[in-house]
């Protein structure tokens, strides 16, 4: 069972991690316009991550006899000038969605609903992974600088990035 606060809360974090999937392919686009296959690739892969996470909700909210809803969202942005800008923003909206996971756990705690609050929990490891991934990107980006030698060796290792719904790990 989900209180109406919770069913509301989770239809619009399933929204948001949709919209995280436009942001991302977005991100894609960009990368690609500018010959760097392998971070498009990257891109287009954290893409379809989003969108497992929103279908994981989706699915979620039906099995606890709730209704799912979907919205629209707003357009992502779509004009960067580097990949530094890029993973930036990559990672300041990682910070968005964790303080949206933590916000929806505290609705869950608060109602004591141990199924959701269960349920939850992967995404907040999801998110330690999440964050940790972007940071780490962005610094060596922050180090590479203007290297276009060390820009290509990493879009070299960004193109091997593969989507595995975690479920067959
Ligand atoms: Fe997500």
């Amino acid at each position: 069972m989900l209180s109406q606060k919770l069913l509301d809360a989770l239809n619009q974090q399933v929204k948001f991690e949709f919209s995280s999937a436009n942001y991302y392919l977005a991100m894609a686009a960009y990368c690609k316009s500018e010959d760097l296959d392998g971070f498009a690739n990257f891109f287009v892969v954290q893409a379809e991550e989003e969108k497992f996470h929103a279908m994981k909700m989706f699915n979620f909210i039906n099995e606890l006899g709730g209704r799912a809803l979907i919205y629209g969202f707003e357009d992502p942005k779509n004009d960067f000038t580097s990949v530094e800008e890029v993973f930036q923003t990559a990672l300041d909206h990682e910070k968005i969605v964790t303080d949206r996971i933590n916000q929806l756990m505290d609705i869950a705690v608060n109602e004591k609903n141990y199924a959701c609050v269960s349920f939850l929990n992967w995404y907040v490891d999801e998110q330690v992974e999440e964050m940790s991934m972007m940071t780490g990107l962005l610094n060596k980006i922050k180090r590479i600088g203007e290297s276009s030698h060390a820009i290509y060796m990493l879009d070299a290792e960004l193109a091997t990035r593969t989507f595995t719904p975690p479920a067959a790990e």
